[in-house]
């Protein structure tokens, strides 16, 4: 690769500008304003003609100052012309990295459709605290450019459903779960960039809708979102079940506002139908679709795992602790399969952690195709 350094006035205070220069050999840009009565205009140059723009470290001030569209230093200002990946490797202090600012942030930024995030992980940081934050591994960053403009899941087709469900008890009332649908909207996003036909089946959430080329199916209740699965799931290569479904229903819902007319009540549910067993059942030893489950455990991840993947009769199960991922914008997953160790953990923002979840999908989809 062609390597332009762009340094900010933070990161010169401890690089020198001399040492990237000879590495990369190349010269090194620090400001807007070098080379301007040359007739260059470094922010516009340096942005258009970059395949990729890799981002290590990636500050607390940089994500803020990227998430508002600054644009008063080089860096910045390069990020809000370019339209090619941008690779966000995040380096900080895990309370800079959890505050609910840069939280807000990395969710306005992973809204972009070239936006791509490695790491952070977690671990001793630089201040001497423990925690997420450190940057990934170099190997890894360096690895991840070339992934990005990919288009390995042209031609393929797939449904994912996200979010929870929303079972009603009366007119007023309805029984849900904390999932905020991010997964399931991440993988559809990424699958839809790598090339896929994608229909996200999506329950209620407080999200926008997906990036373009993913096809939107809004769904309250379980039986809903069974019904619009169960339309499609024999035309397509996998199904994503990323929902968190809502395992009871009530098994009357009442016509008038219940009324408190007792100190303690009793609700009668029953229990839904599980769409990813009935597709499991359903399917048998055919090949196709790739079936794919999704389990959030507060306790006991890999036994639960176990036991859902073959209960269920999926060919990957994705293990998340309740703790590690529901509501957040991060998670921490293991991918179980029927044969062999766990994939993972793989670890960072939903969309990064999807991809990984794609891939893995990737390699049983060329399985099935060589059988
Ligand atoms: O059994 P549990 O709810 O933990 O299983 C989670 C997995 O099963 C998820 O992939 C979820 O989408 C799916 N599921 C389903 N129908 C249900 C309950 C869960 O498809 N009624």
């Amino acid at each position: 690769h062609v390597v332009d350094v762009v340094l900010t006035e933070s990161a010169a205070k401890l690089v020198s500008a001399t040492a990237l220069a000879a590495v990369a050999r190349r010269p090194v840009r620090t400001s807007m304003w070098e080379g301007v009565g040359d007739g260059r205009m470094d922010h516009i140059d340096l942005a258009a003609d970059a395949d990729a723009f890799v981002i290590a470290p990636a500050t607390a001030d940089l994500l803020a100052r990227a998430a508002t569209g600054r644009a008063a230093d080089l860096l910045s200002a390069c990020l809000l012309v370019t339209r090619a990946p941008i690779l966000l490797a995040p380096a900080m202090n895990s309370r800079m990295w959890e505050h609910p600012f840069t939280r807000r942030n990395v969710e306005i930024l992973s809204s972009l459709p070239n936006v791509h995030w490695v790491g952070p992980e977690r671990g001793e940081l630089a201040c001497g605290w423990e925690g997420p934050g450190r940057m990934a591994d170099p190997d890894k960053i360096v690895a991840t450019p070339a992934r990005l403009g990919r288009r390995d899941l042209e031609g393929r087709s797939f449904v994912v459903t996200a979010g929870p469900t929303r079972e009603p008890l009366d007119p007023v009332r309805y029984l849900g779960n904390r999932s905020s649908g991010r997964m399931g909207q991440a993988v559809a996003e990424a699958a839809a960039r790598r090339g896929a036909k994608v229909t996200l089946v999506r329950g209620p959430v407080d999200l926008p809708p997906p990036t373009a080329g993913v096809a939107l199916v809004e769904v309250t209740t379980a039986a809903e979102m069974r019904r619009e699965v169960l339309a499609r799931w024999r035309r397509v290569d996998a199904v994503v079940m990323a929902a968190a479904v809502a395992d009871w229903r009530a098994r009357k819902v009442a016509p008038e506002k219940l009324k408190r007319t007792a100190a303690t009540t009793t609700l009668e549910l029953e229990a839904n139908p599980d769409i990813l067993a009935e597709m499991g059942r359903r399917r048998g030893k055919a090949l196709r679709p790739v079936l794919i489950g999704f389990c959030v455990e507060t306790t006991d991840l890999a036994a639960a795992a176990r036991a859902k993947l073959a209960a269920k009769r999926c060919d990957l199960l994705v293990a998340n602790l309740a703790q590690e991922a529901m509501g957040l914008p991060t998670a921490r997953v293991e991918i179980h399969r029927p044969r062999g160790k766990p994939l993972g953990p793989f670890e960072g923002p939903k969309a990064e952690v999807a991809e990984s979840i794609l891939d893995a999908i990737g390699v049983e989809l060329a399985i099935r195709e060589k059988r």
